[in-house]
């Protein structure tokens, strides 16, 4: 059996290392040396590859490098009938609980003003309550948003949570579907957005929702570019209606120079790493994936094309 991987971002070399531990017997291929296409059974991949999938016909896993699979989705066609898996892994659980953690304490603590009275040699105190009286919301209840829910409240936030069909989650009130945004919204003073991009998600951060925020409420995106309306989040921001953004993506990627995110007042940007994929447990994760299909049973997270995610 042969795996067939497709990545210009992630290292195939720690990938192949990875694989040799967790399914030695498992023939590593890198794209474009795809060598006979009848031996390809499972693909790994992050980058779209138009109708590349279609040439392995007797592929029987793709495998998603990322947790959002928006890009493949939109990118990709895909065979019919082979299933296609959504990366799930502790350790990026770990980075994201660790990266919302970080800004929401960053925004509520007021970081970003406190840096810049630094800038001017300015000694100036701000107030900030606890975070027992600090509301945050987040959008998508999913791995990682309930994740990262529960390390908040483990600090004290009070937290509130977004997601098409209501939870339950120990101390989190869930609000769902379009009905109860809006009451989500007015109640959430820091708003962290860990939704998958969708076709129903597109564009869903536009003036509307951010107006639905409190007044200088902060943005923390998380997920994807494409979920925000950028001009109306530089709006928002420059009117200081919202007092704070911070992006780990954009809809460009990487962000040009000349883009006028840049230059918005009050944003934070990060490049994307937010959260990052590990070779070594993720190979762990997509080989008992692959024991799986080959026994006949369905693999662990898969998405649903239909709803995107
Ligand atoms: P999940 O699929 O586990 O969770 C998605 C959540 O979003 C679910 O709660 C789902 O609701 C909710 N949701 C989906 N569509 C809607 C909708 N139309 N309205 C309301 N809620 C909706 O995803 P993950 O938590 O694993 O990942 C989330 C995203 O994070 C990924 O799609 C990816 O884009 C991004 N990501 C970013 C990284 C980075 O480094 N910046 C790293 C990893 C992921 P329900 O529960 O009802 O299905
Ligand atoms: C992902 C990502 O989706 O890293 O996993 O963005």
């Amino acid at each position: 059996m042969s795996l067939i991987f497709c990545s210009r971002t992630d290292d195939p070399d720690e990938w192949r290392e990875a694989f040799a531990e967790h399914m030695p017997d498992l023939e590593f291929r890198v794209w474009p040396d795809i060598g006979d296409e009848k031996d390809v059974e499972v693909a790994l991949v992050w980058d779209p590859m138009e109708a590349q999938l279609l040439r392995f016909p007797n592929l029987k896993l793709i495998a998603s490098l990322g947790a959002g699979v928006d890009h493949l989705l939109a990118a990709t066609i895909l065979p019919d009938g082979v299933p296609m898996t959504r990366f799930v892994d502790d350790n990026l659980t770990q980075g994201m609980r660790e990266w919302v953690l970080l800004y929401t304490l960053y925004c509520h603590r007021r970081v970003p003003e406190y840096l810049a009275y630094q800038r001017a040699q300015d000694w100036h105190r701000l107030a900030a309550p606890l975070a027992y009286d600090h509301r945050v919301g987040i959008m998508g209840l999913g791995v990682l948003g309930t994740a990262s829910a529960a390390a908040l409240q483990h600090i004290g936030y009070q937290v509130n949570g977004w997601s098409r069909r209501e939870k339950t989650l120990p101390g989190v009130t869930s609000f769902a579907g379009a009905d109860e945004l809006d009451d989500f919204l007015a109640a959430s003073e820091i708003l962290v957005c860990l939704l998958p991009l969708t076709p129903e998600t597109e564009g869903i951060i536009d003036r509307r929702l951010l107006n639905a925020l409190p007044e200088g409420a902060a943005l923390i995106n998380g997920a994807r570019g494409g979920l925000v309306v950028e001009a109306d989040l530089i709006t928002a921001l420059e009117s200081g209606r919202l007092a704070h953004a911070v992006l780990d993506v954009t809809r460009e990627e990487p962000l040009p120079a000349a883009d006028p995110l840049w230059r918005a007042p009050n944003i934070t940007i990060t490049p994307h790493v937010a959260s990052v994929t590990n070779a070594t447990s993720g190979a762990r994760l997509v080989a008992e994936n692959i024991r799986r299909v080959r026994a006949g049973d369905a693999p662990h997270h898969l998405v649903d094309p239909e709803a995107g995610y």
